[in-house]
């Protein structure tokens, strides 16, 4: 009988440690256990989610792109951008003239981010930096669209979150993030369609789209109410200001 109960407190015990560390990767235990789970994950990310370049240019920045149309130099900002999959998207589309901010605040995620911008070439579309993404270091209305994608749920307040992202977009410009489909095992992490809708409305946003994108996440688009109003060049100047960028060769002051 002991025996017996003992083998089913270490089963209990066994998937309690492994829901907490590798099903929801450290969600549930603050963000320094997340931030230091990515770090040790750094080096297998994109070898297991086997992101195609081309696919992500097709559809990630084509349609954002599209979105902000007439505007092909929009200001951009990749939330919680882990190893950089989104900025060389847009980097590496031909129509993009603008300039993309990724954050993290895993240094080893950034800095496999930082080997892509160099290996591509993409110094001058893409700023990498180290920052939490429940604080943003942006003035308000600072950037023309914001993207978040496969993050929203490791963040420690998914809704203050995006809260923060709202502030920072600029009115008319516009948000790409996602939600999983499968929001059982990640129980008040990660909304489903019908609370990201109403979240959205909360905070001014428009033209709220939700669609299928790849097999376990929802693909989200909004805009920020108001009238289009693209940044000028000195927003973007004093953004940039005061960074401290992620490169290959360390963390530089911009
Ligand atoms: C699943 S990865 C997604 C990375 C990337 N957006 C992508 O699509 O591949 C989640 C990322 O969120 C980052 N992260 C977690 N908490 C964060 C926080 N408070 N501030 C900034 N980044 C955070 C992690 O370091 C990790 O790189």
């Amino acid at each position: 009988m002991n025996i017996l109960l003992l083998i089913v407190v270490l089963l209990l015990t066994g998937f309690l440690i492994w829901w907490l560390l590798i099903e929801t990767e450290g969600a549930y235990l603050g963000r320094r256990v997340v931030v230091a789970l990515y770090d040790i994950y750094a080096g297998r990310y994109d070898r297991v989610k086997q992101f195609d370049l081309r696919t992500d240019i097709l559809l990630l920045s084509q349609p954002l792109l599209q979105r902000l149309l007439p505007q092909l130099d929009p200001f951009i900002l990749d939330v919680a951008t882990g190893t950089g999959r989104f900025p060389p998207a847009m980097a590496a589309n031909a129509r993009f003239q603008g300039h993309v901010i990724g954050i993290d605040l895993s240094r080893r995620m950034l800095e496999v981010a930082a080997e892509k911008v160099a290996a591509g070439h993409y110094a001058s579309f893409i700023t990498l930096a180290r920052h939490d993404a429940m604080r943003l270091p942006f003035p308000d209305s600072a950037f023309d669209a914001v993207a978040c994608l496969e993050a929203l749920e490791f963040l420690p307040d998914p809704e203050r979150a995006l809260c923060e992202m709202a502030r920072v977009l600029r009115p008319g410009g516009v948000l790409l993030a996602t939600i999983r489909i499968d929001t059982r095992w990640m129980p008040g992490r990660t909304p489903n369609e019908s609370e990201i809708r109403q979240l959205l409305e909360s905070l001014d946003m428009t033209a709220i789209e939700v669609e299928k994108w790849q097999s376990d996440y929802k693909r989200v688009w909004a805009k920020k109410a108001g009238a289009v109003d693209p940044l000028g060049s000195a927003t973007r100047e004093r953004v940039l200001r005061g960074l401290c960028e992620v490169t290959i060769k360390g963390v530089e002051q911009v």
